[in-house]
């Protein structure tokens, strides 16, 4: 029968991958918890009504990544492309504006998009993320960042820090035609999505890695030359805190974002080390985003970062609790190594009951392979072993051992 293989740009995360995995999402939990963060788990599954209404409608999330499906009751559903979406549908849904003050929220999951695979990119892949909805102040962008910042530190990761403004709506209708009618005029330049852009999102065409639309889009007018006071204010304290708090950036006034909720802020963390897709955290305020959906106008902001990029820039993670193997020397002891392995569990301790039945090398043998520390000897005159030493010693009793190891890890 002809095998099954797995989806493309899907992928199985095992062994010490999933060791990073958990890694990048245990360090980011803990500094999630440290800002005081509260955790939020949102469905896979969504009205696909919900992103185009906040991705947007022309965005090529919406146009051509998502993964859509009519389920048995004949509902469109789509798989969740991005969590910032359904993070403001539940504010709005769970009425968590009533709760007073402001909320922040973080999340942890899969996320799909129909994208072309390649490395750092899939079409599952996994986030963290965090919202901040009910607070207008540029102290919450700016402590947003550092936190991200916290995260990648923490993780021993070197990035670059790009920040712009988009403006508010206001000021960025205005310039959006403006640039319409630059572009029109330099409509046969550009690339074949891009000219499809012009009407729909031309934004993005600031954004294409194509050469000659890089080169047209040169020229092009900047958004900072229309931009509110309002909008400039808050981005030059924004800039001023993040100075003050030691972080480094560069202004990026081409830096758009692929989706259309984003008011004033955005921001990205890049590293020129994984290839092209070097964006490994990115966020922004989407002022708008909470009443456009329908619930009361609220300020808000937040980022996401890619799991898998972010392990793709881990090379060592800090050496897991060591592990200690049991093995019953003949199988006369084979319930006594249960117990034993039981007790130590019990300790707290890592502990492998060899499963096997055989040879006592080839146990041994097995215990090497599987990282083992220490190796206890279940028999009449039990023993300790430390493998790295080598050095073995015979005990009275099995109890004696187990005060050892407990004293030892
Ligand atoms: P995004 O830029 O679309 O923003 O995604 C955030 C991060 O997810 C990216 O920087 C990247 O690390 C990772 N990512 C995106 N697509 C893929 C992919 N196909 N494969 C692997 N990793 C990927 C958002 O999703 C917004 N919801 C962020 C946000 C939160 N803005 C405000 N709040």
């Amino acid at each position: 029968m002809s095998e099954i293989r797995k989806v493309r740009g899907f992928q199985d995360i095992y062994g010490e991958n999933v060791k990073k995995y958990r890694y990048v999402v245990d360090t980011a939990r803990r500094i999630f918890e440290k800002y005081n963060f509260q955790e939020i788990i949102l469905p896979y599954v969504e009205d696909v009504s919900l992103f185009i209404r906040s991705v947007g409608e022309a965005t090529d999330i919406v146009q051509k990544e998502m993964y859509i499906f009519e389920d048995r009751g004949g509902r469109k559903v789509a798989l969740r492309p991005e969590g910032t979406a359904s993070a403001v549908r539940a504010y709005i849904e769970e009425k968590l504006y009533t709760k007073g003050g402001y909320q922040k929220l973080f999340y942890e999951g899969a996320m799909f998009r129909y994208e072309r695979p390649q490395a750092g990119r899939y079409r599952q892949f996994h986030q963290i993320g965090a919202e901040i909805f009910g607070v207008d102040s540029p102290i919450a962008d700016a402590e947003l960042i550092k936190m991200v910042k916290d995260i990648l530190d923490n993780l021993n990761i070197q990035t670059r820090l790009e920040i712009n403004t988009l403006g508010d709506f206001e000021c960025r209708k205005i310039y959006v035609e403006k640039l319409k009618a630059f572009l029109k005029e330099r409509e046969e330049y550009l690339c074949e999505d891009c000219k499809k852009r012009i009407e729909r999102n031309p934004l993005r065409i600031l954004d294409c890695k194509v050469e000659s639309c890089k080169k047209i889009t040169e020229d092009a007018p900047v958004l900072t030359d229309f931009l509110s006071d309002r909008s400039v204010e808050r981005f030059e304290k924004i800039k001023e805190y993040l100075k003050g708090l030691d972080i480094d950036f560069v202004v990026n006034p081409r830096l758009v974002r692929g989706l259309d909720y984003y008011t004033d802020t955005v921001f990205e963390f890049i590293t020129d080390k994984i290839g092209a897709q070097g964006t490994v955290a990115a966020g922004g305020r989407y002022d708008t985003l909470v009443k456009q959906l329908g619930g009361p106008d609220t300020p808000a902001l937040g980022f996401a970062a890619g799991i898998e990029r972010l392990m793709l820039l881990i090379d060592n993670i800090p050496e897991g609790k060591p592990l200690v193997v049991v093995i019953p020397v003949i199988s006369e002891f084979n319930l006594q190594g249960l117990k034993v392995s039981q007790m130590l569990r019990n300790k707290g301790i890592k502990t492998e009951l060899i499963l096997k039945e055989g040879s006592l090398k080839s146990r041994m043998k097995l215990a090497n392979k599987l990282g083992g520390k220490y190796v206890v000897f279940v028999s009449e005159k039990p023993e300790l072993k430390d493998m790295s030493s080598g050095e073995q010693e015979i005990f009275q009793n099995l109890d004696d051992i187990i005060d050892v190891l407990e004293e030892k890890i």
